[in-house]
């Protein structure tokens, strides 16, 4: 079987760096080996490259990083035509701009197209995999799994629970909502690398019976997800006080239903009690941490420090359209700012943690991505350093991988992403000459095939007759 090399800095984790002080695994002149869609070796450069075959090309990322691709924790598909609009919170951004964006995915061909968009744009910010939300339409969830399954893109999405509180053509039923649910993870759940997850939007957006309903797929199902959001805003839970007056929290209104668990990811955790943040670590439920949004939307700043004295377990998430970028780099940058308005300090290997081997082994995906061993699914993404002049001067100056880090994710955004590669191909190979000279060895995959026509596609269309620079 062809087999793919890539020389680069190889960076992965071998543990938390929270619990750990040699957490970080640094190899300055590596060389990766991909097989099958598999990392089959890796090491140093100089002896591992004596085993290459003559016909073997190298990618040559010198001066690159080559990590475990991005991992983002919550996102919205359907929210591409709403990032960046200005509201007061999220309530009013959610009724402005939001909900009327939404009810146009009832058009199987704008979920297609967005679902589309969508990956694209995941994977030219170096993310891999993710965990999204779709609308209430389970047609918007189909279309989001088929265009990933093409892919081969790992991804768990669900399609939004939503009866009430919300624009009449929003909503589903509790019983209806929660059929289609069970009908999608039928259709969808384990195919390949997909996975389902039960969405009750918020619970504000749910009624009392839908979340009971849901609470018994989870139950029934433990196999599922769970994701939505959670103490978001002070408005919002305010809200949901009014809305559920015999709950002892926000988070109880889920818990006594049984959504809170392990595979649970919620969104935000920024207005919590120490209970609740006791009883999310307890569940080994996930919060999902959404800096850009938070700041975005003026909802609050996540407290790290708390989160990690209750031992909860930390991923972070973009949240677009309420976030500002799809960038992982732009969470982490994000989620700095917000530590330091708490009076915390994050060190940037543990925002990169999170954003990769972190994230996977939280959503039950340990050995399988967000590590460079042998074994593990080639879900990876390569960091140009040099990417811009001024990153590229501060990182010179840089003394210890730490510093490095620091800056990349300060001044680093989708401009640094210089390849992505998922299940072992390359998806950026369309602009990557050199990286097409590797996919398109002998022993050629249908995938490499498909990957191929559609590069040549694009080709044709671009600008001046698309002609390729070396
Ligand atoms: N709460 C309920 N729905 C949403 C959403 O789409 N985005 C955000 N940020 N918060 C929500
Ligand atoms: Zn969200």
């Amino acid at each position: 079987m062809a087999r793919t090399a890539i020389r680069a800095r190889l960076l992965d984790f071998i543990s938390d760096p929270t619990h750990s002080a040699s957490a970080v695994r640094l190899v300055e002149d590596g060389l990766l080996l991909i097989s099958g869609g598999r990392i089959v070796a890796r090491g140093e450069y100089g002896p591992l490259s004596r085993a290459l075959r003559a016909d073997e090309k190298v990618a040559d990322f010198s001066g690159c990083l080559l990590m475990p691709g991005f991992i983002d924790a919550h996102t919205h598909f359907p929210q591409l035509d709403v990032i960046a609009s200005p509201a007061s919170g999220v309530l009013d951004w959610l009724t402005l701009h939001t909900y009327p964006a939404e009810a146009r995915f009832a058009d199987p061909a704008v979920c297609q197209e967005a679902a589309r968009f969508f990956l694209d744009e995941l994977s030219r910010n170096g993310t891999t995999s993710a965990c999204v939300l779709g609308t209430v339409h389970a047609q918007s969830v189909d279309a989001l799994f088929a265009e990933a399954h093409a892919r081969d893109v790992r991804l768990v999405a669900g399609k939004c629970l939503m009866d009430r509180n919300c624009p009449r053509e929003l909503r589903d039923t509790a019983e209806q909502g929660v059929q289609q649910s069970a009908d999608l993870a039928d259709r969808w759940h384990g195919k390949r690398r997909l996975a389902y997850a039960i969405t009750p939007r918020f619970a504000a957006s749910s009624t009392t019976r839908q979340l009971q309903l849901a609470g018994e797929l989870a139950s029934a199902r433990r196999d599922l997800y769970v994701q939505s959001h959670l103490a978001e805003s002070e408005d919002e839970v305010r809200w949901v006080r009014e809305l559920y007056p015999q709950a002892r929290s926000y988070l109880d209104v889920y818990d006594s239903v049984g959504l809170v668990r392990e595979l649970s990811a919620y969104a935000h955790c920024i207005w919590l009690d120490s209970a609740d943040r006791l009883r999310l670590a307890q569940a080994r439920a996930v919060a999902a941490v959404c800096p850009s949004s938070n700041l975005f939307l003026g909802s609050g700043a996540f407290d790290f420090r708390l989160a990690e004295q209750a031992g909860m377990t930390v991923a972070l998430g973009t949240d677009v359209g309420g976030g500002q970028s799809f960038s992982m780099l732009a969470t982490m940058r994000a989620a700095h700012e917000v530590a330091l308005m708490r009076g915390g300090m994050l060190r940037a290997t543990q925002l990169f943690y999170w954003a990769t081997r972190g994230a996977a082994d939280a959503l039950g995906w340990e050995g399988q991505v967000g590590t460079l061993e042998s074994g593990a699914e080639a879900d990876l993404v390569v960091l140009d350093p040099a990417a811009t002049p001024l990153l590229a001067r501060r990182f010179a100056a840089a003394g210890s991988i730490e510093e490095q880090l620091f800056a990349l994710m300060i001044l680093g955004d989708d401009r640094v992403v210089r390849e992505t590669f998922v299940a072992g191909q390359p998806s950026k190979i369309w602009c990557k000459p050199e990286v097409v000279a590797v996919a398109s060895s002998p022993g050629d995959t249908a995938r490499t095939r498909e990957l191929t026509r559609r590069f040549m596609g694009r080709l044709r269309d671009a600008p001046g007759g698309g002609v390729l620079k070396p």
